[in-house]
């Protein structure tokens, strides 16, 4: 499998909501159990070479849900990152948040900092979690600084290459494989422009029933597929 193996995989991790509720319990438990899920793909992906493992953790959109529900997403975010921060260190793993920053707590954003900086150095698996993200505020903040820093003429002149520098993801190689779980068939304003030439991989397992034998099935999928980027071969 290792010709195949994708460099990055990304995960729309959905389900967790519907997964409490069909035991009867609060949404809260469905996402306390996806937790263990984004535990156990990290570590397949470490196990496993997969250099970059990117998590679509909450969406600008997800700001409109129950003023309840997301500062209890925030919450767990926090609580996370510090529990997370240990295990993200021993296993070699570089940590990265990209999103809006501007609209999370400074609480947050200090733990985001602390570990982004803490593991800098390390080689392992980039673990990118996209928070308070989407795909068309990335594209409009790249476009407005592309604005703001070229000369008329330059701007004029980007092609797509130079462009990409301005997105959050500048310097992260695209998606190779793009994973969403809980049977939804859409894209829900994720990686717009870097999704350009994904390959998809729609799952009905809801998010806290995915983990290492799930993602593996994943890989194994992608391995089998032809990517041909628009040309005959
Ligand atoms: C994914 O699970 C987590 C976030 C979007 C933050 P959901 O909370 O969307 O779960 P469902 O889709 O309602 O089941
Ligand atoms: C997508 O899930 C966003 C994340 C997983 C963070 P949603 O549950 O918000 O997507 P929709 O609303 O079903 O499209
Ligand atoms: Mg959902």
């Amino acid at each position: 499998m290792d010709k195949a193996l994708p460099r990055h995989v990304s995960i729309i991790m959905d389900g967790n909501g519907r997964w409490a509720q069909a035991q009867g319990k609060d949404r809260v438990f469905g996402h306390k159990a996806g937790v263990e899920s984004v535990r156990a793909c990290l570590e397949a992906a470490v196990e496993d070479g997969i250099e970059y493992l990117s998590l679509y953790a909450f969406s600008e959109e997800n700001w409109n849900r129950p003023q309840t529900e997301v500062s209890t997403l925030m919450e767990l975010m926090l609580l996370s990152i510090q529990k997370e921060a240990q295990n993200i260190m021993t296993h070699g793993v570089r940590f990265r948040v990209l999103g809006n920053r501007a609209r999370l707590s400074d609480k947050v954003n200090h733990a985001i900092d602390s570990l982004e900086d803490a593991s800098r150095n390390n080689s392992k698996t980039t673990l990118v979690v996209f928070l308070s993200y989407s795909g068309q505020w990335d594209i409009l903040q790249a476009m407005k600084k592309a604005a703001a820093s070229l000369s008329p003429e330059e701007f004029q002149a980007l092609d797509a290459p130079g462009f990409e520098q301005y997105l959050v993801t500048a310097g992260i190689p695209a998606p190779d494989l793009l994973i969403r779980t809980s049977g939804e068939l859409r894209i829900s304003n994720y990686l717009l422009w870097q999704s350009a030439y994904t390959e998809f991989y729609f799952t009905d397992t809801l998010w806290p029933d995915f983990r290492k034998p799930q993602f593996r099935e994943a890989l194994e999928a992608y391995a089998h597929r032809d990517r041909r980027y628009g040309k005959v071969k």
